[in-house]
């Protein structure tokens, strides 16, 4: 198929363009490198600087078989202290998207939603069924673009795919997570092991949860790309499918800094710090409708190996990571 990757300079979007073209699809990446880097797309990839709103532009000069969105802001804690831009990207970007894919009769849409759509659940796993109450900004922008794809694939006749990502982590084809400002757990504790930081601050000890840290289910990068391409093939028209892809297992955040400390033999200084704004206590996901729907199952559950696999991209000398943090 010939796909557009919106956000394909990014972590997930570089490692699903690797992916799509490994499968032989022809992919042009359109990205504006606000967050993203121009060294992470792939050398096969067409890539087209821009803004996600001016993706009708690439739509207009040539066909595609579908459209995959990961152009977003993406951080919790940001979104919380500085909403503007999760509405103005997330929903006014995604909108002009919609239009585009709908003026220029693009068939197939597969979004990439996340699992901050749910808030605080009441109950785990989460299906995607339970309730849709986020808890930040973020989470409530994807929501909003969720609801708005499903009215367009039941009045437009869309093929459309929301994937609802768990945490997410590890790396893929030497492509990794690098952000010039990091606040992810496992990217922090192995800058930690990399000398780079001198601890990592644990945000809250006092949640609900068994050792009083908060719990997330975390995905390899290459399982949640590889549920991409199944969407791709999977998607119906006039049908909104929505899936969550997560492994069903939850690890407090102690959890991960101790699995880190094995994979990494780096004592990983910690301390204990406030709770961070927007944070959920527990996050685990019920992913049958992923196994049903897209025949999807993860291949890739062990923590430690998504760490390890991390840490071989993060401590290589002379890959990207090596000039992180604080430069794209
Ligand atoms: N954490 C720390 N110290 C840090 C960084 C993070 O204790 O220095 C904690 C967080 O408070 C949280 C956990 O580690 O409890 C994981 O935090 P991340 O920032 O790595 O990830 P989030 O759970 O906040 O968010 C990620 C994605 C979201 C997605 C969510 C779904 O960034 O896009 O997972 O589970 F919505």
């Amino acid at each position: 198929m010939r796909v557009l990757v919106t956000g394909g300079a990014g972590y997930i979007g570089s490692v699903t363009t690797a992916m799509l073209l490994g499968a032989g699809h022809d992919v042009t990446v359109l990205d504006d490198l606000s967050t993203g880097h121009r060294d992470a797309v792939p050398d096969r990839a067409r890539f087209v600087e821009a803004d996600v709103r001016a993706a009708g532009d690439v739509l207009a000069r040539e066909r595609f078989d579908a459209v995959m969105h990961f152009a977003a802001r993406s951080l919790v804690g940001d979104s919380v202290a500085d909403p503007a831009d999760y509405w103005h990207t997330n929903v006014g970007g995604t909108t002009a998207l919609l239009d585009a894919v709908r003026a220029h009769g693009v068939g197939r849409f597969v979004f990439s939603s996340t699992a901050a759509v749910y808030g605080d659940p009441a109950a785990i796993p989460i299906r995607e069924t339970s309730e849709t109450r986020p808890t930040n900004p973020y989470g409530a922008s994807k929501l909003a673009v969720d609801h708005m794809i499903g009215s367009y694939a039941t009045a437009y006749g869309l093929a459309a795919v929301s994937l609802r990502y768990f945490n997410v982590a590890g790396a893929h084809a030497g492509l990794g997570e690098r952000h010039a400002r990091e606040t992810h757990l496992i990217p922090l504790v192995l800058e930690v092991a990399r000398g780079l930081r001198e601890h990592i601050v644990i945000h809250g000890t006092d949640w609900d949860t068994p050792d009083g840290t908060c719990i997330r289910d975390y995905i390899h990068i290459a399982d949640l790309a590889r549920a991409h391409l199944l969407a791709l093939d999977a998607a119906v028209p006039g049908r909104h499918e929505v899936c969550n892809l997560g492994n069903g297992t939850g690890f407090s955040v102690r959890e991960v800094v101790d699995t880190a400390r094995q994979v990494t033999g780096h004592p990983i200084p910690s301390r204990e710090g406030p709770r961070r704004a927007g944070d959920p206590a527990v996050l685990v996901a019920a992913a049958e409708h992923a196994a049903e729907f897209l025949g999807w199952r993860p291949e890739l559950p062990d923590l430690a190996g998504i760490i390890a696999d991390a840490w071989a991209f993060h401590s290589a000398p002379g890959t990207p990571a090596d000039t992180a943090p604080g430069e794209r």
